[in-house]
C-alpha cells in the first residue's frame, strides 16, 4: 500500500462533505416518519435521534445526515463493493474492528455490527465521517484501481486528505496510516432490517 500524503491541509469540513458515487453531489435531508418522532432542533442537538430516508438511495450513493452535530455516512452498497470487502483482511489494521476505544462517539461499532460488513444490513453502511486521527473528513474514494495518492490495488473508500489514512468501504483503517482506529459505526436501527426503507441514528433495537 503506498504512504502518499496529499498536501491538502483543509481540516474539519465534514459539514459539506457529502457525495454521490459518479459525480453529482447530494445532501440528505433528515425526514420525519412519524407524528411521535419529531424532535425539535435543540433536541437534536442535544443527542436525540435522527431519521433518515434509505428509499431514494442508489445503489453506489453516498449521502450524509447530522447526528450530534457530526456528519453520519450512510452509503448504499453494491455487490462490487461488498466483494471488495473480502479481499484485503491482511492490509487492515483492525479488520474485525476488537480494539475497545473508548469516547463519547461510539468507535466501536454496536454488537449489531460487529461482522465482516460493519453493518446491520449488509447493503447500507453508516458511520461517523471523522478520520480518527485529528479530526478531518476524509474524502470518498469510490473508484477503484490506482489513481493519485492511492495505491495500484485501491478497493475503493475513503482517503483522509490531512494525512493520508484510508479507509476501505467498511471504514476500516488500513495498516501503517495515522489514523489508529477505523471510523465510527454510530448506534443505529432500521425499520426492517432485511429490506430497510428507514433509518434512525441515535437509537438501537432492544433484544
Ligand atoms: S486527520 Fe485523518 S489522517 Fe490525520
Amino acid at each position: 500500500m503506498s504512504n502518499g500524503q496529499p498536501a491538502d491541509n483543509s481540516r474539519r469540513n465534514w459539514v459539506i462533505a457529502t457525495g454521490v458515487a459518479g459525480g453529482a453531489a447530494a445532501v440528505a435531508t433528515a425526514i420525519p416518519f412519524a407524528d411521535t418522532f419529531n424532535p425539535s432542533e435543540e433536541a437534536k442537538a442535544a443527542g436525540a435521534p435522527v431519521e433518515f430516508d434509505l428509499s431514494g438511495m442508489r445503489p453506489g450513493e453516498q449521502r450524509t445526515a447530522v447526528w450530534r452535530g457530526k456528519p453520519v455516512w450512510i452509503v448504499r452498497r453494491t455487490p462490487e463493493m461488498l466483494a471488495e470487502l473480502e479481499k484485503h483482511d491482511s492490509e487492515l489494521a483492525d479488520p474485525d474492528s476488537k480494539r475497545n476505544t473508548s469516547g463519547p462517539d461510539a468507535l466501536n461499532p454496536p454488537f449489531a455490527c460487529k461482522n465482516q460488513w460493519r453493518s446491520v444490513n449488509k447493503e447500507y453502511l453508516v458511520l461517523i465521517g471523522i478520520c480518527t486521527h485529528l479530526g478531518c473528513s476524509p474524502g470518498q474514494k469510490f473508484m477503484t484501481g490506482p489513481q493519485p495518492s492511492l495505491p495500484s490495488d485501491w478497493p475503493g473508500g475513503w482517503l483522509c486528505p490531512c494525512h493520508g489514512s484510508t479507509f476501505d468501504l467498511a471504514g476500516r483503517v488500513f495498516k501503517n496510516k495515522p489514523a489508529p482506529d477505523n471510523l465510527g459505526v454510530p448506534p443505529y436501527k432500521l425499520d426492517n432490517d432485511e429490506h430497510p426503507t428507514r433509518l434512525v441514528i441515535g437509537e438501537v433495537t432492544k433484544a
